[in-house]
């Protein structure tokens, strides 16, 4: 089988039909979405923006917001991973929205793929079976930061790439890149990635968990999000 990376903007060039679709926000949203899913959210509405969002709540929804890497004043959630480890989530349904990684989902579904998949750091091996046990060819969609390349989810798209060379062959130079990427600092991720801009950005407002460390833990999470329809579930 052969694998691609992309990004959002250039999304559309592409033909995702009868591919799987694995949609990366390392920080943070997939890694929340994987912990929602282990604590035991039902399921997961990817939402556009705030506004729609908040229409949810009157349905029976948790509603979960971020933008600009801060929780959006009004919400009961914003995007931090350990905000949604709290066991009373257990049950419930969420619709959510973010800068980068919902707004990646929802135009992935517009393309049709064969299947879209949550990846992280944390679902890192429970996902590159799922993906080997497709068959499928492989897109690596990497939501980075308001259409600028991101660090952390190229790096954790050279980590995939590590687990399936004896499966896919890598089919374009950003591929080869990510994985150059991830040999080479496989040794210490965290390093790197606390360079990382959008790590910056926690820095500066001052975030008061270690979201960066918490989205680097490889394999603490079993389960693979997908989408089934409008919604997010683990199958
Ligand atoms: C995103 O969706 O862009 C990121 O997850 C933003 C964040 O949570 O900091």
């Amino acid at each position: 089988m052969k694998l691609y990376i992309h990004t959002p903007a250039l999304l559309p060039l592409y033909d995702l039909s009868d591919k799987v679709v694995v949609v990366i926000d390392i920080l943070r949203a997939t890694t929340t979405m994987c912990v929602a899913f282990q604590t035991g959210v039902s399921k997961i509405l990817p939402v556009s923006t705030p506004e729609e969002c908040l229409l949810f709540k009157d349905f029976d929804f948790i509603i979960a917001a971020e933008r600009n890497a801060q929780k959006v004043g009004g919400f009961d959630l914003g995007n931090s991973p350990f905000e949604y480890e709290n066991p009373i989530l257990a049950g419930r349904n969420i619709a959510f929205t973010t800068t980068n990684g919902t707004k990646a989902i929802k135009m992935a579904k517009e393309m049709n793929p064969a299947s879209i998949l949550i990846g992280s750091f944390l679902n890192l091996s429970a996902l590159c079976n799922q993906i080997i046990a497709s068959k499928k060819d492989l897109v690596l969609l990497c939501a980075g930061w308001k259409d600028k390349y991101n660090l952390e989810d190229t790096l954790y798209a050279g980590a995939v790439i590590n687990q399936l060379l004896q499966t896919y062959e890598m089919r374009d130079d950003a591929a080869l890149c990510a994985h150059a990427l991830y040999t080479q600092h496989a040794g210490d991720l965290e390093a790197l990635v606390r360079k990382s801009s959008h790590a910056q950005r926690f820095t500066l407002l001052h975030l008061q968990t270690d979201d960066v460390k918490y989205c680097l833990q490889i394999d603490t999470c079993k389960v693979v999000p997908q989408m089934d329809g409008n919604f997010l579930r683990v199958k």
